[in-house]
């Protein structure tokens, strides 16, 4: 007996008669209210592009109209059932963004609907459908060859698509085909065997769906419960909350605290409606343990074998953002109910979608699926995807704006590395910085190109050394001559400067030193990366605020000359973006004050600080 949920995705566009089908399903299914029915039949008169008849098509995209004025939601699900099961179709709406929409859909279905209009055949669109649905660990596909009747109800025609869908299953990985000759628009095949396909012998797709039992979720996979809270009203009760994602469980089992490795066992399942005997899949429970243990949000309580504590990822990752993704830069990674920072520090092969073969490159552009490492800021108890869509799956968020940039399936798991050891030292940063007499710190000076960041870091500097302090300076201008001699302008190349800055100044501050940065960093989140590798109160972030006009004005190298007649391409301000600080410690408008005004303002606010004395 087959689950009785069945999740399906359908792809397809609107052309190959996805809506008409989808439609159609519903309508037979009698999964349509009567008033929408009226309407339908009104509107088939009057917009449809079926003579005499009903368009199917009319109800889908009516609903996806309704729905796109939403514009939040970019997948739409619609329930339906027959007397043997009931179906959540994943319907993914668009031509735009549809790689995104398709994931999200994908990433909760168990099978899927490949559509092919008969007159085209397979077209690179099918390539791609059918590589994401891979993928994401989809392996039971039907390929349903549309509008048959188009094509004179040829047997021959059929063939020859799914001889060629067949021909690409060696580079999809393994998939389970059934394919259908359908014609949406009439229902040939749809819900009942077509009079015009004697040849076609097979089940109609309503019946293949109703007997499907996707190979995908094995059953005795063992316990998995992300944390979702701790709850704990009063000292009396602390449960801890969240959905059984894998296996079951029942009081007097041994769970682990995956993070800690720590053991209890279950004392009770509490729920909403009562205790329980024994939790499964899909259930939202709060577990009571019979002993304290450390457990927090984020972490995994889980029956041997546990899964893993990755350090270090490397996965595929499905691009979403205008932006591409770039080595070096690091997003909020986020994983079953963990949230870590994670820093690509590899991007290898991108998935071709139209060959299925994988192609070298060094970035992700929108839409682009690629192989990625990521290194984690704290360890993650995850699985590889093909074992555990809900450990093994995350997305990628931008860490200013909160959107949702990436989405990735772990492919591989590296503990935190355990071939490379930190060596403690005897003599720290803070021996260090005592002999130097002062608190170490970085004062990273933002803003253009001319905007005066080096001019007053000088001044700055020179104070300092003139109060006994110990400083050093890194400046753009002159790290690119060496250290960072190999990297031009390009968003990938500046990423990359300021990452190894952030680095260097780390270093200094670890040496007691004050260290004095004077990048125009575009970027805030590199800026944040910068932030992130020392301690809290040792960055200050020091915005040289001069607006563009007035750099050209000023134009000490003539560079804004060169960028305003294209000779230099990719120039800050011009053609090129500054991400001004959103709140940086100390704002330096320099049109209102001199060089050394603004200089003893730093001076002031150190002092402030308690940086120096
Ligand atoms: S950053 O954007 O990567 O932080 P960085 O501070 O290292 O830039 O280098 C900026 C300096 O390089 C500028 O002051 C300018 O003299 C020079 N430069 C050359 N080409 C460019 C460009 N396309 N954009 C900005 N600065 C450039």
């Amino acid at each position: 007996m087959p689950d009785s949920l069945l999740r399906v995705l359908t792809c397809g566009s609107v052309d190959d008669g996805k809506s008409t089908l989808i439609g159609r399903l519903l309508f037979e299914c009698g999964s349509i209210p009567d008033d929408v029915l009226v309407a339908l039949e009104r509107d088939s008169r009057r917009f449809g592009t079926v003579e005499g008849g009903t368009d199917y098509a009319l109800l889908v995209d009516g609903l996806a109209a309704e729905r796109e004025q939403g514009v939040t939601i970019d997948v739409a699900y619609r329930f339906f059932e027959t007397p043997v099961r009931r179906f959540i179709l994943a319907d993914s709406p668009g031509h735009q963004q549809y790689t995104r929409n398709m994931v999200t859909g994908a990433s909760t279905s168990d099978f899927a609907i490949l559509l092919i209009d008969a007159r085209k055949g397979i077209l690179a669109q099918t390539r791609r459908h059918a590589a994401i649905v891979s993928l994401l660990g989809i392996r039971d596909v039907v390929l349903a060859v549309n509008k048959m009747d188009l094509v004179g109800f040829d047997q021959a025609v059929f063939d020859g698509i799914v001889a060629g869908f067949h021909a690409l299953l060696d580079r999809l990985g393994p998939l389970n085909v059934t394919a259908i000759p359908v014609v949406a628009r009439d229902g040939d095949n749809v819900t009942r065997p077509s009079t015009n396909m004697p040849w076609y012998t097979g089940a109609t797709l309503l019946a293949t769906l109703e007997r499907a039992e996707p190979t995908l979720r094995p059953l005795d996979v063992p316990f998995r419960m992300p944390v979702q809270y701790v709850n704990r009203p009063d000292h009396t009760f602390r449960g801890y909350a969240g959905t059984v994602e894998a296996g079951t469980i029942k009081p007097g089992d041994t769970v682990i605290n995956t993070t800690s490795r720590v053991e209890a066992k279950i004392a009770q399942i509490v729920t909403m409606d009562g205790d329980l005997a024994t939790a499964g899949r899909d259930e939202p429970v709060t577990l009571v343990l019979d002993r304290e243990i450390d457990v927090s949000r984020g972490d995994v309580l889980a029956v041997e074998p546990i899964p893993a504590l990755a350090g270090q990822i490397d996965a595929w990752v499905v691009w979403m953002d205008e932006t591409p993704l770039f080595r070096g830069r690091a997003y909020q990674f986020m994983l079953g109910t963990k949230s870590v920072v994670g820093t690509i520090t590899d991007i290898t092969n991108r998935l071709d979608v139209d060959t299925l073969t994988e192609v070298a490159v060094r970035e992700l552009a929108l839409n682009e699926i690629g192989r990625v490492s990521i290194s984690l800021s704290h360890p993650v108890a995850c699985e590889v995807y093909t074992e555990s869509r809900t450990l093994g799956g995350f997305v990628l968020v931008d860490r200013l704006t909160r959107n949702t940039v990436g989405a990735g399936m772990v492919t591989a798991i590296k503990a935190a590395r355990s071939d490379v050891y930190w060596h403690r030292m005897d003599v720290g940063k803070d021996a260090r910085a005592l002999l130097n007499g002062q608190k170490p710190a970085v004062l990273w000076f933002t803003g253009l190109s001319g905007a005066g960041k080096s001019t007053i870091a000088n001044l700055v500097e020179k104070q300092l050394l003139a109060m006994g302090r110990h400083s050093m300076t890194l400046d753009g201008d002159n790290v690119r001559h060496g250290l960072n001699r190999d990297l031009g302008f390009s968003e990938a190349d500046r990423v990359e400067n300021i990452r190894r800055i952030a680095e260097v100044s780390k270093l200094f501050v670890e040496a007691g030193l004050i260290v004095l940065v004077s990048f125009i960093s575009p970027y805030r989140n590199e800026r944040m990366l910068a932030r992130d590798c020392v301690e809290e109160g040792e960055f200050l972030e020091i915005y040289v605020d001069t607006p563009v006009d007035e750099c050209r004005r000023r134009d000490p190298k003539g560079l804004y000359q060169k960028a305003d007649s294209g000779q230099l391409r990719n120039f800050t301000g011009v053609d090129a973006p500054y991400e001004a600080p959103l709140d940086p410690e100390i704002r330096l408008p320099t049109l209102e004050g001199s060089p050394e005004v603004l200089a003893a303002k730093v001076i002031d606010a150190l002092r402030e600080r308690g940086i120096i004395g």
